[in-house]
């Protein structure tokens, strides 16, 4: 089973995350890692600090020469801005006047309702777990969930849909998903340069303004077999597991599987993806003339793409702040800034990858068990000849 979790403040020491149950003898390729990590810390709308800091991924256990072991990996990403936040957030008692407080809750963050449910007087302690920050170490452990993936012949991705109102008309195709993937300047990460510099159009004129802005990413799951997931039990079914792990990145507030939305308002035969059959196919040779339903069926993948949309709503720190309230005084004043993301959608779509690829590896796990490299994809291969075979 593959289970995992992340420990850290966005300005404390250090960031961790655990990975348990990876099967041993995987190949780990570290600078794939850090490009992971970059590639998340990219896009146009960013703060300050994705300037002064490059995450590098540096592995505490699990893996030896070169590969995983079958024990919990532990991966540690160092905050390089911590020398600065050292006597604000010491870990034994502190010098009170050093504390960073967070006098006025954000509205739209986490200040508020953090602060009540932990009785704290002032959201900084809150706001350093809330933020999202933690998703690199969700990066970090997502990119061995890939490395796995790509042993299966899996790959994920992800583009930008929208930003604010603009948005790209039409399906991105996984060819051009893909070419995204080497640039080594990332705007926003969409697949048409016209509607991407629209975008970027948005972002400044928002940031003129003091204002922020959501969006829509897509995250596309390629040559994923059918068999993954279940609709045996409800905990079990796909389409739920991968809406919980985009869901739980931060600012994410919608999930659609495939045209999950517009599907709502259509009649059934505009909808489902008509069956046909020719004699060969990437696992079998039943093939769909479109694919609506996101490369899921009742829980279970069905052998097309799986497509995942987040939506993000917009960044919650306002350099024009909104109204608040003074948690001292309880007095009207405008809410706490501090150095903030303006846009992140290209990098929202980055972290929900790392969910992704997390949830398949899992699921992928599962069905086909083993303890080595060598025990998975012989499960896997044998799998595919069945699929094959039927
Ligand atoms: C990649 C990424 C970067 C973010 N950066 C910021 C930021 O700089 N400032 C901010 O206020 N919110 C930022 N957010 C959103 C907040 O973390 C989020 O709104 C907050 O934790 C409250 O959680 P909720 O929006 O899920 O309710 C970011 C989100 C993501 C996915």
């Amino acid at each position: 089973m593959l289970r995992y979790f992340t420990a850290g403040e966005s300005h404390g020491e250090a960031l961790v995350a655990y990975l348990s149950g990876m099967p041993a003898g995987l190949q780990v390729d570290q600078p794939f890692l850090d490009r992971e990590l970059w590639r998340r810390q990219q896009g146009y709308g960013r703060g300050g600090r994705m300037k002064i800091e490059r995450d590098t991924a540096h592995i505490l256990s699990g893996v030896r020469d070169g590969k995983t072991i079958g024990s919990p990996i532990a991966v540690l990403l160092e905050n390089k801005d911590w020398k600065n936040w050292a006597e604000s957030l010491p870990v034994e008692k502190g010098d009170p006047a050093k504390l960073k407080r967070v006098g006025s809750p954000r509205p739209g963050h986490a200040d508020l309702a953090g602060a009540l449910k932990y009785n704290f007087p002032e959201a900084r302690y809150v706001l350093e777990r809330a933020s999202a920050r933690e998703s690199a170490a969700r990066v970090a452990i997502g990119a061995l969930a890939k490395l796995l993936l790509r042993e299966l012949g899996m790959e994920v991705l992800s583009h930008v849909v929208s930003v604010g109102e603009i948005s790209l008309q039409g399906e991105a195709s996984w060819e051009q998903i893909h070419s995204l993937h080497p640039r080594e300047e990332v705007l926003l990460n969409c697949v048409d340069p016209e509607i991407e510099q629209q975008m970027k159009a948005e972002v400044d004129r928002v940031l003129k303004t003091g204002d922020s802005l959501g969006g829509v990413f897509e995250v596309v799951a390629h040559n994923v077999p059918p068999g993954l997931g279940t609709y045996a039990q409800w905990d079990e079914r796909l389409d739920a597991r991968l809406a919980a792990a985009v869901m739980s990145l931060q600012a994410v507030k919608a999930v659609e599987i495939g045209a999950g939305i517009s599907a709502a308002a259509s009649p059934g035969s505009a909808v489902h993806d008509e069956i046909g059959y020719q004699q060969t196919g990437p696992f079998t040779g039943f093939t769909r003339a479109r694919n609506n339903a996101g490369g899921i069926e009742g829980g279970v993948s069905n052998g097309e793409e799986i497509r995942v949309r987040g939506y993000l709503k917009p960044i919650s720190t306002l350099r024009r702040p909104l109204q608040s309230v003074d948690f001292a005084t309880r007095e009207p004043v405008k809410a706490a800034y501090e150095r903030s993301d303006v846009c992140v959608v290209p990098a929202a779509g980055v972290a929900a990858e790392a969910m992704v690829a997390l949830t398949l590896a899992g699921c992928a796990l599962e069905k086909f068990g083993g303890d080595s490299m060598v025990e998975t994809l012989r499960n896997f291969r044998g799998y595919l000849e069945q699929l094959k075979s039927y």
